[in-house]
């Protein structure tokens, strides 16, 4: 089949696989091929059981696949025969040298970026996929065009706005896609190819162009913005806590206001997830590099807030349970950083288990979606965690359970039934405030929701 243009996405992760996956399914003029160095990926993405959950996702690589969608171990040979790159490899955080703890580590993007390099013999589009620090486009295009031949790079940046447990309806309705180039002839000539691309499914106006600069921050200031609600509502429940006010009520008298909107204003145990930390680490790492330390400052308090959000967590369920959680029985329902993923990176629950291991609890882990990767963060601890993912079987003889992931199988849970088997008294730290703490109370739980008073049996 002759297909218009060749597009390849190397990294085959949470964003490459979902992003092309819609890319091919809306473009079937378009060769769509993910490529990713880790061969055990790619087998699953050939497969039934795709390496990441993600609601709907199979059905669509299902349409696509053998059509114009292909996952491929041999990254050379694609990207020499390939119009256009999306670059989707991962930017954790560095842990290392200059920088460490705050700024991304760029190590996997050069390291594509030059192996584009060595082995292409025509021009392409490079677009960055990846969430990377503003003016990296800059730096990858000294790279790309550092060899003195004839072949031009043209770095494009399109980050991407997905979430996970929603990745699906996020790329075929987005709210926008953002397109950044250079202002120069190749520049805008590569920003309306991919304009192109997106419009075969997105209304146009929907489709935003920028400078790159603008491009790269927007999508950290994205998270940033997002982050910072949650810890501004967060802190608001610490505060509720202690004076008796509702944080239900105060989130919807204050997201009522059209001024604040609704969205992110849900409190919890702190947010988690691979990007929101990293992605205002890296900020905050940036503001400093300019000399901008009030701002920088400004931020890191985002990532402050959740931490202690995290540890109140735990301090409040030691204090609530006579200030001893020792050989005591705790479940934790719920370890993915969010409902309908099985992602756990960052996962408020990591530290949260860590935090009730350090107590000397007995803690039990349960999750319809994330167990495997809850085995694979907390390794180290592995003789003292026992991992059930029925609820029901989870919870016999505890002491206490705790709410960590907002799961709607978790809402429906028959709690009488559970309450009949659990240790007296009997305690529900609702982490995620999805459950009816009446209705729980009158069961005979002592139940401790997040920013309300806790409705206790004890005088
Ligand atoms: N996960 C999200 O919800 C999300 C949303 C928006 C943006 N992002 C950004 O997108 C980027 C990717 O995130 P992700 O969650 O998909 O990461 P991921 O870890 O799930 O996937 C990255 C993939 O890249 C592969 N890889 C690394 N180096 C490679 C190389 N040299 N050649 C080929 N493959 C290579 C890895 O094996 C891995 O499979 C990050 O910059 C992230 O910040 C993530």
């Amino acid at each position: 089949m002759k297909y218009k243009k060749k597009i390849l996405c190397i990294g085959a992760g949470y964003v490459g696989g979902p992003t092309m996956a819609v890319i091919a399914d809306n473009c079937p003029q378009y060769k769509v091929t993910v490529s990713d160095i880790n061969k055990e990926k790619i087998k699953m993405w050939n497969s039934d059981v795709l390496p990441i959950y993600e609601p709907g996702l199979l059905e669509v690589v299902k349409r696509a696949r053998g059509r114009n969608l292909f996952f491929s171990t041999e990254i050379d040979k694609n990207i020499i025969d390939a119009d256009i790159i999306f670059v989707s490899v991962n930017t954790p955080t560095k842990t290392f040298g200059e920088g460490a703890g705050k700024t991304a580590d760029l190590q996997y993007w050069e390291k594509t970026a030059r192996n584009i390099l060595k082995v292409s013999k025509s021009n392409k589009i490079i677009i960055e996929k990846s969430t990377l620090p503003v003016r990296t486009a800059a730096a990858m295009e000294r790279i790309l065009n550092s060899k003195n031949n004839s072949i031009h790079f043209e770095v494009i940046s399109n980050p991407e706005f997905l979430a996970e447990g929603t990745a699906i309806s996020d790329l075929e309705n987005p709210d926008r896609v953002l397109i950044g180039s250079k202002e120069t002839k190749e520049g805008l000539q590569a920003r309306d190819e991919i304009v192109e691309i997106y419009a075969n499914w997105i209304p146009r106006e929907k489709i935003l162009t920028s400078n790159i600069w603008s491009s790269e921050l927007s999508k950290l200031v994205v998270n940033a913005f997002l982050a910072q609600r949650i810890s501004s509502i967060n802190s608001i429940s610490a505060l509720c806590e202690k004076t008796e006010a509702d944080i239900t009520e105060v989130s919807k008298a204050v997201g009522t206001d059209s001024r604040v909107g609704s969205k992110f204003l849900n409190p919890s145990v702190g947010f988690g997830g691979s990007c929101f930390k990293k992605d205002i680490l890296n900020l905050v790492y940036i503001c400093e590099n300019y000399g901008l330390y009030e701002v920088a400052e400004f931020w890191e308090n985002v990532v402050k807030i959740n931490d202690f959000q995290q540890n109140r967590f735990v301090v409040n369920m030691i204090k609530s349970m006579f200030n001893t959680i020792s050989d005591k029985k705790i479940v934790l329902l719920g370890f993915a950083f969010k409902a309908n993923t099985g992602d756990t990176r960052e996962s408020p629950a990591i530290s949260i288990s860590k935090k009730l291991i350090e107590e000397q609890a007995n803690i039990v882990i349960s999750d319809p979606k994330a167990i495997d990767n809850a085995k694979i963060d907390l390794k180290d601890f592995a003789d003292k965690i026992l991992y059930i993912e029925d609820p029901y079987e989870a919870c016999v003889d505890a002491h206490a359970i705790c709410i960590i992931t907002e799961w709607d199988l978790y809402k429906d849970l028959d709690y009488e039934k559970i309450y009949k088997k659990m240790v007296k008294p009997s305690f529900i730290f609702d982490g995620r405030n999805i459950l009816d703490h009446k209705k729980l109370f009158k069961i005979g739980y002592n139940v401790y929701p997040i920013g309300k008073t806790a409705l206790t049996h004890f005088k």
